[in-house]
């Protein structure tokens, strides 16, 4: 294992511990763009606590963070952060909630780490070795037939003032009439397809934090993220995208333009 990755796990379960500690006790919300788009003490204690020690071991690389913002060291190695992916459930009390963190390098991700503090569950993948939870090897279902499939997927906090964004694509795929899921932790849905545990995960407008640290696992697990036009996805190219077990991706894109077409978006 890389000391990259050791450190992004050292800090991945530090940062659980103390969201962990602070979880059901109470807590200060404060909205940032919209009512419902919180942040708490704990995401900033969170954050302070990985940036510390990923400092500590690497100070001159960039560090992008959801709450500081860019650390930029001017270094071809950032890591991108979401110190608490799930404040909405954490501040009500949810247990499903997450800390993402990824290393960066060039624009693609070479090693990433999710941990669930409540489940104490920590995913983890490195560039060309695989992806685990804890020691164990993780890869996606082999379920091939979208009929058979269970999905999950995410709402932007700005539905009420774009709809138009994703509300059509949920009304078409539950007509598939198959289960899907609304977890509140973009990193753990992601996590929850690189696993098995789900066969494919779609939202729009994510920001990189809220993924990074996905791509690499879910790609290390055998899946694969692709835009919702089936072009490959970077980080820089934004954050909506399909993330599936591959077998499904193209039933999925055409559910989803089937979508469009049965809801169209009256601006594109
Ligand atoms: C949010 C969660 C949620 C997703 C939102 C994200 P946050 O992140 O990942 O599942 O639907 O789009 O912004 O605000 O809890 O870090
Ligand atoms: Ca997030
Ligand atoms: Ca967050």
């Amino acid at each position: 294992m890389s000391q990259l990755l050791e450190i992004a796990k050292t800090a991945a379960l530090t940062a659980g511990s103390i969201l962990k500690n602070g979880f059901r006790t109470s807590c200060t919300m404060h909205s940032k763009q919209g009512i419902h788009n919180l942040v708490t003490e704990y995401d900033i204690a969170s954050e302070e606590v990985i940036i510390s020690i990923i400092k500590q071991a690497y100070p001159e690389h960039s560090i992008l963070s959801e709450e500081c913002g860019h650390i930029d060291n001017n270094s071809d190695i950032q890591w991108i952060i979401d110190p608490l992916d799930g404040t909405v459930n954490f501040a009500h009390g949810i247990p499903i909630f997450s800390v993402s963190i990824a290393a960066v390098q060039n624009g693609e991700p070479i090693c990433g780490v999710i941990y669930a503090p409540m489940t104490d569950e920590l995913f983890y993948a490195e560039k060309g070795q695989g992806a685990f939870l804890h020691d164990f090897p993780i890869h996606v279902t082999d379920t091939k037939n979208i009929e058979d499939c269970i999905l999950v997927t995410g709402f932007p906090y700005d539905v009420k003032d774009n709809p138009e964004n994703c509300i059509g694509h949920i009304a078409g795929i539950l007509c598939l009439g198959i289960p899907i899921r609304r977890l509140g932790s973009a990193a753990l849905d992601i996590a929850y397809v690189a696993s098995g545990r789900f066969d494919g995960f779609w939202e729009v407008s994510l920001q990189s934090w809220d993924f990074a640290a996905g791509l690499i696992l879910l790609k290390e697990a055998g899946g694969s993220i692709v835009n919702y036009d089936g072009s490959p996805f970077t980080i820089s190219k934004g954050g909506t995208f399909l993330a599936t077990n591959g077998y499904i991706e193209k039933a999925m894109i055409e559910a989803l333009k089937h979508a469009d077409i049965l809801y169209p978006r009256v601006t594109q």
